[in-house]
């Protein structure tokens, strides 16, 4: 599916949506947690998009049985040890989140189990998972030693470990702290822990013990994961978009309620901050995860550095922040973002690519952008390079772009925002 997005350069105002999708890392780890908990589950607000379909698969064919009724999805949880071997291998389609965390279950598991993924997926690191789960015991396979397709082979005793994360991922983060369940003795995590902490807010909420402090993280093996119910924010990583097009279509006012405002996501609005960007937050919510109102107005952006130690806080944002750069007095600049390169797709070489195609003038460098503005941009015809955030990123472009633009692939938001374009054409 392509989409053509002429008309709306004369916008005047963009309009807040009515609701915006739960989000995606919660609703992970929601059904995650809730199939490796003893008894019922209920999620509330759980995203439903191509994302968390993979996760929902891969847990039916572990003997899993999820429902729906309405706004709320039941998990029957068969505890840490009660999975079943799966009779096929396990797709996990375009989502990093699901194969990763998985990894990180099925490495304790008595029975084997192959993980797979569609193209793009196929092709980003997972030696920083299985690497660690290897010397806790698990014995894996991947292709050409570093990508899906992954054999766990199971059956051997797990060991906790202490390892200092190399990378700051919290699917790999998470991996370890599944596989820490698994395993004899306590697993200790140091080096780069600083990414999103919902699994260290989410297990304690399934009765999990955790120790952490800002340098380690400690669990147990052997813990049990008591049923909850859990209520899933609003996607600030969704939001992201309809903020970027309020700060750029003038006269618009954005206005959030139920928002995820973790300050382990909230990196996108720190930044902004920065750049002169109208944002007010209020934290009505703080437990298990913090969620509140967030009030966005039009604003003229000048530039910032966004520096190494606050990508993981705005990671998925980074592709939104490059367009919204383009619109900014001075010169913008991202650095210590080569983690940008192992997502859906490599986002810096994407980013520029459609950037260029819009007309503006960048330079990348292995580890970021760096993006003079403000830059006219002229409407083309864009690669989503089947990535979510890149279709999405784009769009936003396209609002104040000169002329038509075209997505190709668009369909792909999909993964993470279903109804992105139904709110996008009601402006
Ligand atoms: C996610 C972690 C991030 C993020 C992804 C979701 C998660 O990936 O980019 O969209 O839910 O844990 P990394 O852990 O690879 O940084």
């Amino acid at each position: 599916m392509n989409i053509q997005l002429q008309f709306v350069s004369h916008l005047t105002q963009f309009k807040s949506p009515p609701a915006l999708p739960g989000d995606k890392s919660i609703s992970h780890r929601s059904l995650l947690f809730g199939a490796l908990a003893e008894g019922k589950t209920e999620i509330f607000n759980l995203l439903m998009s191509g994302d968390i379909q993979s996760t929902w698969n891969c847990l039916e064919k572990l003997g899993i049985q999820i429902t729906r009724k309405g706004n709320c999805v039941t998990v029957l949880g068969r505890g840490l040890r009660g999975l079943h071997a799966p009779t096929s291998y396990l797709d996990c389609g375009n989502s990093g989140t699901s194969f990763r965390l998985l990894m990180g279950i099925l490495a304790g598991t008595p029975f084997e189990t192959t993980l797979i993924g569609d193209s793009s997926l196929s092709q980003r690191p997972m030696r920083r998972v299985t690497l660690p789960l290897t010397q806790m015991g698990a014995k894996i396979h991947l292709n050409q030693g570093e990508f899906a397709p992954v054999t766990l082979h199971g059956s051997q005793p797990l060991h906790a470990i202490s390892y200092e994360l190399p990378v700051a991922s919290a699917q790999l983060k998470s991996a370890l702290l599944l596989a820490g369940l698994y395993a004899d003795g306590t697993t200790h995590l140091s080096g780069k822990i600083k990414s999103r902490d919902h699994s260290e807010r989410l297990l304690p909420h399934f009765g999990v013990h955790i120790d952490r402090s800002d340098t380690f993280l400690s669990i147990s093996g052997g813990q049990t994961l008591h049923s909850s119910s859990v209520q899933v924010p609003s996607d600030l990583s969704s939001a992201a978009f309809w903020i970027g097009a309020t700060l750029i279509v003038p006269h618009s006012v954005l206005e959030l309620e139920n928002i995820s405002l973790n300050p382990t996501r909230t990196g996108i609005l720190n930044v902004l901050h920065r750049m002169g960007a109208t944002i007010q937050t209020e934290v009505t919510t703080p437990l298990p995860e913090p969620k509140g109102r967030l009030r966005v107005e039009y604003s003229q952006l000048k530039a910032t550095d966004i520096e190494p130690d606050e990508i993981p806080s705005l990671i998925d944002e980074l592709p939104l922040m490059a367009v919204l750069a383009t619109f900014a007095h001075g010169t913008t600049r991202i650095r210590g973002a080569e983690e940008l390169r192992t997502k859906e797709t490599d986002r810096i070489a994407a980013i520029a690519k459609n950037l260029r195609a819009m007309g503006a003038q960048l330079e990348t460098f292995p580890d970021g952008l760096s993006i003079l503005g403000p830059q006219p941009l002229t409407g083309a015809q864009l690669e989503s390079f089947g990535d979510h955030r890149i279709a999405m990123a784009f769009a936003i472009a396209a609002l104040r772009a000169r002329g038509p633009t075209e997505i190709l692939d668009a369909e792909c938001v999909d993964i993470s925002y279903p109804g992105f374009f139904n709110h996008f054409f009601k402006n």
